[in-house]
């Protein structure tokens, strides 16, 4: 750690004087800050790498900023910028570096990992993606009874699905016309039961998405896979032609039947939740093509370049990132809602989940030690309009603040009569409403206006009362692209790493979902045993469920 970052964070001056003008702005009112500065747009707004961010409507104030950034430089932020991109190993407990950005490096600059160039191997997998894809989609590749392929099914779970299903549906409108493509991600017979249904054998390529190859639900569900091929027509020697692997496990690849040649690589400085610009996008190379596949890689390469350079004041993710700090860490908000006013990001939210809740859900610090300060929120959401008609109630009347980011392009692929001007009015009010919110006196004076006698709307004007002071942001772009979906997600991962960097925390490891994975076997191994021998220890709650769940299947396991 560098000196500048040995203080503890609760500690620091940056961060005291950060409490202490939280303490100020508690009284303060954004309808104020509003009403005092007719600027305020213009003064905070943001673009860059084809996005644009309105962060007006925000508790903050220029003072707010300076001391953000303030705490930014005291944790030595750029320094640690750069040694993200230099591939230092910021992952400390499993001693890898993070190297997302070398996979959309688009200049002719190498990256090292431990003396080797990393370039010539992702440059040498992409004109590998490139072959595929063009293969697959020009069909060239067929299928064991020689038709061209209608089905591309990815199996995969975690980071090895949420990202590119999300980038797929993102791009929808750049799809191949004769490619559906299909995810199969839970260990849930009925997912997969679902998509089988509906494609044909003959004509599906099946997508095996694993960086270690160990994950249970991945190989379960690719045994599936394989067997239903081959009760459906398909053999042994035609496995080549519809199975597909890509995987940082070749061997574990192979020894599970997949074809030498069939495999792409990954490798364990790309963190899963980081790897849908690797191999992993496959799926999404497949449906979108290779050009457009570059084209999100470009997009998230030239917000990466902006997040290299510009200073910490006119960064778009440090910028999102502090403001995600001066609520969870000074406000007490718990969650952070990702609301997208657009069709084909509804998938946002979940990979956001990964995203964050994955890298920023930690506890302990990069020395172990435990934190007494909150990390990463919980994040949820969902597309906008709908969930005006459902969770924005709690946003604008609830007790709980969640700040939250709505996404809305400025341009529809699909122009309907008047939708897509009636959807930006929708996102702009609520923005406005949680602003603004309602105050008593017009509450009561809108209902008097109304008809209401003065003692009826006295009784009912509290309920209808807006807090406001609810902050938000507002990204723009011109329409949803490879390159600016690129440029969007890039950005949330970058938002993700300088709130862990500020937070001392480790953003790359995950070992909370290990414990579960561990238990989840010794509870598999006792569902399926059929002797009634003990010797499973469990705690009463588990060791009834499991027993509940025995005597049901009882018949089973004669
Ligand atoms: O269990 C969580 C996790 O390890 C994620 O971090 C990862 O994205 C996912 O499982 C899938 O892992 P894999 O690509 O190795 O199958």
């Amino acid at each position: 750690m560098t000196d500048k970052r040995q203080q503890h964070l609760t500690q620091s001056a940056e961060w005291l004087a950060l409490s202490q003008h939280a303490e100020h702005m508690r009284d303060v009112h954004m309808r104020d800050l509003f009403d005092q500065d007719p600027e305020r747009f213009e003064r905070y707004f943001l673009s860059a790498a084809s996005l644009q961010l309105d962060y007006s409507k925000n508790l903050i104030t220029d003072e707010t900023l300076d001391r953000l950034v303030a705490l930014a430089k005291a944790r030595d932020l750029p320094a640690r910028i750069e040694a993200l991109f230099r591939g230092d190993k910021l992952n400390t407990t499993e001693q890898r570096p993070a190297l997302h950005t070398a996979l959309r490096n688009l200049t002719q600059e190498s990256v090292y990992v431990d003396g080797a160039d990393v370039m010539p191997e992702i440059r040498a997998t992409l004109a590998q993606m490139e072959q595929f894809v063009w293969r697959v989609r020009s069909t060239q590749w067929r299928g064991f009874s020689n038709k061209p392929f209608t089905d591309v099914v990815s199996i995969g779970i975690g980071g090895s699905f949420l990202g590119p299903k999300l980038v797929s549906a993102a791009l929808k409108p750049y799809w191949h016309g004769q490619l559906n493509c299909h995810y199969v991600a839970n260990i849930d017979g009925s997912h997969i039961t679902e998509v089988l249904r509906h494609i044909n054998p003959e004509t599906t390529l099946f997508l095996i998405q694993s960086k270690s190859f160990r994950t249970q639900e991945t190989l379960e569900n690719t045994k599936v896979a394989r067997e239903w091929f081959l009760h459906n027509g398909g053999s042994e020697d035609s496995i080549g032609k519809h199975f597909v692997a890509v995987t940082a496990n070749r061997d574990e690849a192979v020894r599970f039947g997949i074809s030498q040649d069939n495999i792409f690589p990954m490798w364990d400085w790309v963190g899963g939740r980081y790897s849908l610009w690797s191999a992993i996008g496959l799926p999404t190379a497949l449906t979108i093509g290779m050009d457009n596949f570059r084209a999100l890689l470009s997009g998230a390469h030239s917000m990466d370049k902006h997040f290299r350079s510009a200073p910490l004041e006119k960064n778009l993710p440090v910028i999102m990132a502090l403001l995600g700090i001066w609520y969870g860490n000074f406000f007490g908000a718990e969650a952070h809602a990702i609301l997208p006013y657009d069709h084909y990001l509804r998938g946002l939210p979940a990979h956001l989940q990964q995203l964050d809740m994955e890298s920023n859900g930690k506890c302990v610090d990069l020395d172990g030690q435990q934190l007494d300060y909150a990390t990463g929120p919980i994040i949820w959401g969902g597309a906008g309009a709908n969930g005006q008609h459902a969770y924005h109630q709690l946003l604008h009347q609830g007790t709980r603040l969640s700040p939250a980011d709505f996404i809305i392009p400025l341009h529809t692929h699909n122009p309907v009569a008047t939708h897509h001007a009636i959807l930006f009015a929708n996102c702009l009010s609520q923005t406005q409403a949680l602003m603004r919110g309602k105050t008593l006196e017009e509450a009561r004076q809108e209902l008097i206006d109304q008809g209401y006698s003065v003692s009826e709307a006295d009784a009912l004007a509290p309920h209808k009362v807006i807090p406001g002071n609810k902050p938000s942001n507002t990204l723009l772009f011109e329409r949803a692209t490879p390159r600016t979906i690129g440029a969007l997600v890039a950005l949330y991962e970058h938002k993700v790493f300088v709130q862990g960097e500020i937070w001392n925390i480790d953003s790359f490891d995950q070992w909370g979902v290990e414990l579960g994975k561990q238990l989840g076997n010794n509870i598999l191994e006792r569902l399926l045993q059929s002797d009634e021998s003990t010797g499973f220890d469990s705690d009463s709650s588990t060791a009834g469920l499991i027993e509940l769940y025995r005597r049901r299947h009882e018949s089973e396991r004669d």
